[in-house]
């Protein structure tokens, strides 16, 4: 089944992403699964799965796996790069969920279990990862948490990969389009363009 087709038949369930994203994200992998880009998929801020279980669905038929990154304890203290007074609802703590209710998750919709690691992003090395990376969604909300992701998983992209930062056009989550200024200002590995409200890096 094709992304268009996925998007029509499974219901979105939560809030934190809308069709439009998904239908972007999904045809970025579909595009890159197309066009053999070595890598498996990642997504580093999965809450409860809403992504995830559309990524799932599109790797079915495919070798790639996927690996899913949370705290499970919801979101870390924000620093001065994330203020905003339209961001006022991003607490610390807020968006928390257990393993056991993303697993269970993946369950319902009879999708296999993806690899599933709990940890702050800040802890997470190289070993907690794929080898190679063909596609990631960095969706940690904060300055620190797109950083640390951006840090962990650029140098793991394989030419022509993907990396798609949720949150890029967000005034109420300043620190993300940040972040990536910040990681991407001294590189020249890269092409960006944006939709959807999403930051697209591709690994040149
Ligand atoms: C907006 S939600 C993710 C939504 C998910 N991508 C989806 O499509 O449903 C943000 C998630 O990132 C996690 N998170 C944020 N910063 C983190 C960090 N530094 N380390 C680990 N998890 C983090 C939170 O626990 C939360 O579950």
């Amino acid at each position: 089944m094709n992304s268009r087709e996925l998007l029509k038949k499974f219901p979105i369930i939560s809030e934190q992403i809308n069709k439009p994203k998904l239908q972007v994200i999904l045809e970025i992998l579909e595009r890159l699964i197309m066009a053999k880009i070595p890598g498996d998929v990642v997504e580093l801020g999965c809450y409860k799965g809403t992504t995830s279980l559309f990524l799932q669905r599109l790797l079915k038929l495919t070798d790639k796996k996927l690996y899913l990154y949370d705290s499970f304890e919801g979101l870390p203290e924000k620093t001065s790069f994330d203020m905003s007074t339209a961001g006022e609802q991003f607490k610390p703590g807020e968006l928390s969920v257990s393993k056991k209710m993303l697993a269970y998750e993946f369950k319902k919709a009879n999708l296999d279990l993806p690899f599933i690691k709990k940890a702050w992003f800040k802890d997470l090395t190289p070993a907690d990862m794929p080898k190679n990376i063909c596609f990631g969604f960095l969706d940690g909300d904060f300055f620190d948490s797109i950083s640390d992701s951006l840090k962990l998983c650029w140098p793991l992209v394989s030419n022509n990969g993907v990396l798609v930062v949720d949150d890029f056009s967000n005034e109420a989550l300043p620190g993300a389009s940040r972040a990536c200024h910040s990681f991407f200002n001294q590189r020249s590995d890269y092409k960006f363009n944006t939709s959807a409200g999403l930051g697209i890096y591709i690994k040149k």
